[in-house]
């Protein structure tokens, strides 16, 4: 397999998982990528890696351009697997390889494989505002705790333009076009939206506060770690403003009902309500949690003003799929 030029020596390396359709409990129709980009100047680095069943597709990747044992710096940007599965085996390979990441990526590497506990000299630990020269472009970090976790960080190349922000502005989608002009803008837009509600809706805070940094920096092409690269213009825009938008909570006047229902008694009172939205010209969408799994609920209801929830009574309680569903949006 091949890798893939984004701008001069800056390529996708990553893996495609089309038959992913499950990713931690959000249901994932379109699959996903995991991607990993390889930077060549005097030193040659490779952005993150690939879930750890993907390694023979990333490396590949690597081979079409250089010899892998080659690489100098790893940066890794966030530990989850998705993006750290990988590592140990390119390490395998590039044994004179340093890591680059924060102190939480790197107390979370020790900790989640075993071979990196003891070997404290591998690490090269940098927080926001360090810069790391490797010829005639440099890497410069950004650390954006909780976008998703403690570790999350992004690495900016100044030269290019190019910011990889790791999960932040993901989305779940396998396809081969790797930009964004290559798909639907409206399949494009919706997976990101479903990818917000799902993973970084708990992390609204933390978001606005990446865009602080994010406005002093002058980019022009976004290379998430799931999905399609960010590069056309309008697209780019329109996605920083969503983002701003679904981080304050921003809601649009409209109304998601959902409900289980044992007998239909329950759905006649979730169709009434949708009468009386209908009733104020209030938007509304209905959905009975038999038919509709929770992310795509989520999907649906984080730019909602109102949000209705029904269920019978089950054995003294409420439908399990009800309270699925709440334990699920109490965590996001
Ligand atoms: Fe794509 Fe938080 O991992």
């Amino acid at each position: 397999m091949l890798a893939k030029e984004i701008k001069k020596d800056i390529f996708w390396v990553g893996a495609i998982d089309w038959d992913l359709r499950e990713f931690h409990g959000y249901r994932t129709p379109k699959g996903s990528s995991y991607n990993s980009y390889l930077v060549i100047d005097k030193k040659t680095v490779l952005i993150d890696t690939v879930k750890e069943y993907k390694f023979d597709e990333m490396l590949s990747r690597i081979k079409s351009i250089i010899d892998p044992s080659k690489i100098d710096y790893i940066v890794i940007n966030h530990v989850e697997m998705d993006h750290s599965g990988s590592l140990p085996k390119i390490l395998e390979i590039a044994k004179n390889a340093k890591i680059i990441s924060n102190k939480f990526g790197i107390e979370e590497l020790k900790k989640h494989f075993f071979s990196l506990s003891e070997n404290s000299d591998i690490f090269i630990e940098i927080k926001t505002g360090d810069k790391i020269n490797i010829g005639s472009k440099n890497l410069e970090f950004i650390q954006i705790p909780m976008v998703h976790w403690p570790d999350s960080m992004i690495t900016f190349v100044p030269e290019y333009k190019i910011l990889f922000p790791n999960d932040a502005f993901g989305q779940h989608i396998a396809h081969d076009g790797l930009f964004d002009y290559c798909i639907e803008k409206d399949i494009l837009f919706h997976e990101a939206k479903s990818y917000y509600a799902n993973i970084v809706l708990c992390y609204g805070n933390q978001v606005q506060k990446a865009f602080e940094y994010l406005a002093k920096l002058d980019f022009d092409t976004i290379c998430a770690s799931h999905g399609m690269i960010w590069t056309k213009k309008e697209f780019l825009d329109e996605i920083l403003s969503k983002y701003k938008n679904w981080a304050e909570n921003l809601t649009e006047k409209k109304a998601v009902i959902i409900f289980d229902s044992m007998w239909h008694s329950t759905e006649k009172i979730a169709y009434k309500i949708y009468e009386a939205f209908e009733q104020q010209n209030i938007f509304s969408v209905i959905l009975d949690l038999k038919y509709n799994h929770v992310s795509d609920v989520m999907t649906e209801l984080i730019d909602a003003e109102y949000i209705c929830v029904g269920s019978p009574t089950l054995n003294n309680n409420m439908m399990p799929t009800v309270s699925g569903f709440l334990t699920y949006m109490k965590g996001l």
